[in-house]
């Protein structure tokens, strides 16, 4: 039998992580933690939308990156050498009546059984067993952004306060837990990639399609339709953040999100999407002719990106860092901006007194992940950029975005132009995760040709 022309179109996914992985993480970062410690993890709840309804339920990525449970309202304890169990999760109770609104709830039994947490109990039992479990240790580490992490902690104090009575051993205090989950974080797992590139993978199709419905006379919105489209076909939970789709000067403000313009009909087309899978990102910015061939000018300004973009992707690799990769982008892009007659003079002059931040203020890259601007520090201390390290997930995105001012020529006037991919730091260099939509101008134009 002939395979279905439109089934056939849908991308193999990867296998989620498994529940082992989750444990591995969970003892690495126990392994990290002084004696007698203990890590207190809230996960996200439920955000209101308007009166009585919610937004989409987004886990907190460190709660995520743990556990791999995606319920509101759960929280993460973590006691290094319990006998009975070092991972603790208290989690959503079973509750039939807000099952049948909601939907079926894991339950302690679920989290313990489909995500191998040690020990589980529902929120019910939150008060009588949390305080329990806290008890003697001396040091707790949490994310200090949080406020209800912050009120467990006073909670722990005084009763750790009281219990000095009954002979425990005081708590210290408290420390902040998301360095340690960040560094983690920083270093992706075979898993984990896999995951990036199907995100990646996704948003690539849904950048083509994009691509291949652009004509004169559509909106924005429209573009940014045909790319949602196709990250929630292709299964992805949607954007992995708010769809950029710029046209004409549009282009040159850096997060413009109300895509209500109509296309430009000379104009570039700026968008900057990715999609959402497992809670990984794919982060993608293609630029190209609304009505698919690029003029002189466009054409000229599109190369100096291009080839700075391509000289950055290339030196990706262990050891080099972000600064220098960056810098070498500053250098490409001012000496094509003199080249154009954007600017004059010498480019290390020109780069020195920062004149080119007229057109370009941005940095190249960030890390890449569960967040699309993902954690983990870009310096080893105040002056050490961290160098790349195997396992690495960052975006490449030079671009330049030309004011509408007098002083400019007219030809280059309002053309914003920001190339972007991801890419994963390798053993012998680089792999780029979003290969498969083009970024060479010939390539464009005969996608965009064969409507
Ligand atoms: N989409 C946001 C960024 O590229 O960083
Ligand atoms: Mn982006
Ligand atoms: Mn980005």
């Amino acid at each position: 039998m002939l395979p279905d022309p439109v089934l056939s179109t849908l991308l193999p996914r990867p296998p989620a992580i498994s529940a082992a992985e989750y444990r591995h993480r969970r003892d690495a970062l126990m392994a990290q933690l002084p004696d007698n410690a203990a890590v207190v993890l809230p996960g996200a709840g439920l955000m209101t939308r308007s009166r009585d309804s919610e937004f989409a339920f987004r886990q907190n990525s460190d709660f995520y990156y743990l556990t791999g449970i995606r319920e509101p309202d759960a929280l993460l304890v973590l006691l290094p050498g319990r006998a009975e169990g070092q991972s603790v999760v208290f989690c959503q109770d079973r509750d039939p009546t807000m099952e049948a609104w909601t939907g079926r709830r894991l339950g302690a039994a679920g989290v313990v059984v489909e995500h191998g947490i040690d020990q589980a109990f529902e929120n019910a039992d939150r008060d009588e067993r949390l305080p329990e479990l806290l008890a003697g240790r001396e040091l707790l580490y949490l994310p200090l952004d949080s406020a209800e992490a912050l009120i467990i902690a006073e909670d722990a104090l005084a009763d750790a306060q009281a219990g000095l009575r009954r002979g425990r051993p005081p708590l210290k205090g408290w420390l902040d837990i998301s360095p340690l989950i960040h560094a983690m974080r920083l270093i992706k797992s075979e898993a984990e990639i896999a995951l990036l590139r199907h995100a990646a993978l996704i948003s690539a199709h849904a950048h083509r399609r994009a691509m291949q419905a652009s004509r004169p006379g559509l909106g924005e919105f429209q573009l940014q339709a045909e790319l949602e489209h196709e990250f929630v076909w292709q299964g992805a939970s949607g954007p992995a953040y708010s769809t950029i789709v710029g046209s004409g000067a549009n282009a040159c403000v850096l997060h413009y999100i109300e895509n209500s313009a109509p296309l430009c009909e000379d104009g570039l087309v700026l968008i900057d999407a990715g999609a959402e899978f497992d809670l990984y990102a794919g982060d993608i910015t293609r630029t190209f002719p609304v009505a698919g061939r690029f003029s002189d000018a466009q054409r000229a300004l599109y190369q100096v990106v291009l080839e700075a973009q391509e000289r950055a992707v290339n030196a990706v690799q262990p050891g080099a860092t972000l600064t220098d990769i960056h810098q070498q982008v500053v250098t490409d892009l001012t000496a094509g901006l003199i080249k154009l007659g954007l600017l004059e003079g010498d480019v290390q002059a020109r780069v020195d007194d920062n004149s080119y931040k007229r057109f370009y203020l941005h940095s190249t890259s960030h890390w890449l992940g569960l967040d699309v601007h993902d954690v983990g520090t870009y310096k080893l201390d105040e002056q050490t950029p961290r160098p790349l390290a195997v396992g690495m997930v960052l975006t490449v995105e030079p671009g330049l975005y030309i004011p509408v001012d007098d002083d400019i020529p007219k030809a280059y006037r309002g053309i914003g132009i920001r190339i972007e991919d991801n890419v994963v730091v390798t053993r012998h260099g680089h792999e780029v995760l979003t290969a498969d939509v083009p970024k060479q101008i010939v390539e464009i134009e005969a996608l965009m040709a064969k409507k």
